[in-house]
């Protein structure tokens, strides 16, 4: 949540940053601002409510003139997304600015001292008590910035990401990180610093990512400086970035998820290069081989994500437990990190995150990891905290995921937990050579299986039409696809705003049957499989009550097509695949009906991309 980036050498900073606020944008968008020292040392802060787009606006007319400056697009947290509250925030003296990523919990407490000191708050938000903490310190202790912020930040509860500009030396950024992710790129006499690397990647392939409780020190003319919060020096590590331009761009799209949809054949393909061998009728996870014995002695797996991670998650404890036979908890990060629970030091802990920066799931590993477990996690963004903080784990490779709504890193995810599934099965000999052998062929073949769902676009686009009146939805999906049903649920609910359930089939009749009439369109998940006769008695209930049945069917099924008011197919698989079909003619079906009833699919309201605070 909230993304923030600075710069500082000979170019004019504006462009950089606003380019670079765009570049966030899905990190939050309730309101942006920009800080810039000029060339004759005046420090000018401008915000705007809304998005990147009203800042630019706003400043139409102002200077904007600097080679220094940091900037921040907001998803609030402390006091309501306004002009006042947004990024950056002015100390008392309005020598210093702050931009800031997390929350600060002891905040209040922060407030009532400097209060007493006589500084007074323009806004309701934490920052700004961080931003005058700073000021205070600076002044009484009559010290530099970045020890002003290095003392300031030993008196911090909470999580962070911070850039500070100082009027009084435009020469120097100091920023630090504790929770919230940061990056500085290293260019030929400039420095760049953000939340991620997105900004970073046109103007420099060499970064540094700092680390937890680190404070850099981007002066001008200088090398890098980095100490921890603990005042220990430490030599920055640079790293060579691995992502290239096109990847944030559109590419002809006119959404960043109608894209990321489409990308699947691709992505899904990178995720299992080099790792499922088609013609050796092999995979290998250098992850789980370098850790087997870890798999191999655990008496359980708890996955634990968030979100559409959390349905992936769900999705891989079907096939671990299948191929495996290791029992496997899947929990929510946010309820497993507070309810103490049951840790052993034989359990492995899958942690599952597309950003890898997930406050609640990173804390769950910090806690399982106290409880000497062994951490996994299957994470997309390279180097980011959850990657870090795990013992090992296995990247998804899908390239960077813009659209809010997450798409393809949930097939990634799901590829990436068979695919271990599979040979942990091997491995404890619970999977026999001919099935393992089976299902390794059909995942080589499920990238184009996808391109042919992907053909049925127009067609879903066509009849999503018909369902913009509705108010509610029901998913409905059984074994593996009943997970399926819940991300297809989710997915229209966070970009059309309207409310949806994802259900077990079965369950229908236990409860939310009653809410079936001809309103209301219930998209049942119904491919070749073990359950299908039930789920095709379920469908004849529905059918009794009038309800509008979307259904997604393997090719050839005439009987459910025939029952269904709408029939989306997908190719024959395992059934352990199908979910990797199932859920791209729901992400389409979700994407159309937000289209049209005119919702911004990539930014959808009170959304952020990732969700750095709990
Ligand atoms: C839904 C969505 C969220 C995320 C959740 C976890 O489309 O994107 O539900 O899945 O916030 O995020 P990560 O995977 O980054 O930990």
């Amino acid at each position: 949540m909230c993304g923030i980036v600075g710069y500082i050498g000979r170019r004019e900073a504006y462009p950089i940053l606003i380019k670079g606020l765009h570049r966030l944008e899905y990190r939050g968008y309730d309101s942006a601002g920009v800080a810039l020292i000029n060339a004759d040392g005046k420090l000018n802060v401008y915000k705007a409510k809304g998005k990147v787009a009203d800042l630019e606006h706003a400043v139409e007319s102002k200077d904007v003139s600097g080679t220094i400056g940091i900037a921040h697009t907001r998803w609030a947290t402390h006091g309501e997304p306004n002009q006042v509250n947004a990024h950056p925030h002015y100390s008392e003296s309005e020598e210093l600015a702050i931009i800031h990523n997390g929350i600060i919990e002891n905040y209040a407490v922060l407030k009532e001292g400097l209060i007493q000191h006589g500084y007074t708050f323009k806004s309701a938000t934490d920052t700004e008590v961080l931003v005058q903490l700073i000021e205070y310190i600076k002044h009484t202790d009559k010290v530099d910035l970045q020890t002003a912020v290095q003392l300031a930040l030993n008196q911090v509860v909470g999580a962070y990401a911070i850039a500070v500009l100082d009027r009084s030396n435009p020469d120097i950024i100091v920023a630090a990180r504790k929770g919230s992710p940061l990056v500085v790129g290293i260019g030929d006499g400039e420095y760049f610093l953000a939340s991620d690397a997105t900004p970073i990647v046109e103007f420099t392939d060499k970064v540094v990512y700092v680390g937890e409780e680190e404070i850099v020190c981007l002066e001008r003319g200088k090398e890098l400086t980095l100490k921890t919060i603990g005042n220990v020096v430490k030599t920055p590590v640079v790293k060579k970035l691995e992502l290239t331009l096109s990847q944030l761009e559109k590419g002809g799209y006119p959404h960043f998820m109608l894209k990321e949809i489409f990308e699947q054949p691709t992505t899904l393909a990178t995720s299992m290069r080099g790792r499922v061998n088609v013609e050796q009728n092999n995979i290998t996870l250098a992850g789980f081989i370098d850790n087997k014995e870890k798999f191999l002695k655990a008496k359980r797996i708890i996955i634990t994500a968030c979100g559409t991670s959390w349905h992936a998650g769900l999705i891989g404890m079907y096939a671990i437990e299948e191929f495996a036979r290791i029992p496997v908890e899947v929990e929510y990060s946010s309820e497993f990190r507070y309810r103490k629970p049951v840790i052993d030091q034989d359990d492995v802990v899958i942690a599952i995150s597309q950003s890898g920066e997930t406050a609640d799931t990173l804390a769950a590993v910090e806690l399982a990891k106290s409880h000497g477990a062994f951490i996994f996690g299957i994470c997309n963004v390279v180097g980011a905290s959850i990657p870090r903080a795990a013992h090992s784990g296995c990247y998804t490779h899908v390239g960077p995921e813009i659209g809010v709504a997450s798409t393809k890193a949930f097939t990634a995810q799901v590829t990436v937990l068979t695919m271990l599934a599979l040979m942990i099965g091997r491995e404890r000999g619970t999977l026999s050579e001919e099935r393992y052998l089976q299902i390794v062929a059909e995942l080589g073949k499920i990238p184009d299986k996808i391109g042919e769902i992907l053909k049925q676009n127009d067609r879903i686009a066509e009849f999503a039409k018909t369902f913009t009146y509705a108010q509610n939805f029901i998913y409905l999906g059984r074994g593996y696809n009943y997970p399926v049903a819940m991300e297809g649920a989710l997915k229209l609910k966070e970009i059309s705003y309207i409310h949806a359930e994802g259900y077990p089939a079965a369950e229908m009749k236990h409860g939310p049957i009653a809410l079936i009439s001809q309103e209301m369109p219930v998209v049942v998940i119904a491919p070749q499989c073990g359950t299908y006769e039930k789920v095709v008695s379920n469908i004849q209930e529905i059918k009794a009550r009038k309800g509008r049945i979307i259904s997604v069917v393997t090719e050839g099924d005439e009987i459910v097509r025939h029952m269904s008011d709408y029939a989306i197919t997908i190719p024959q698989t395992e059934e352990c695949l199908a979910p990797l079909l199932a859920v791209v003619p729901l992400q389409l079906l979700a994407y159309h009906i937000a289209v049209v009833k005119g919702c911004d699919v990539d930014q959808p309201r009170n959304l952020a991309k990732s969700v750095t605070v709990e």
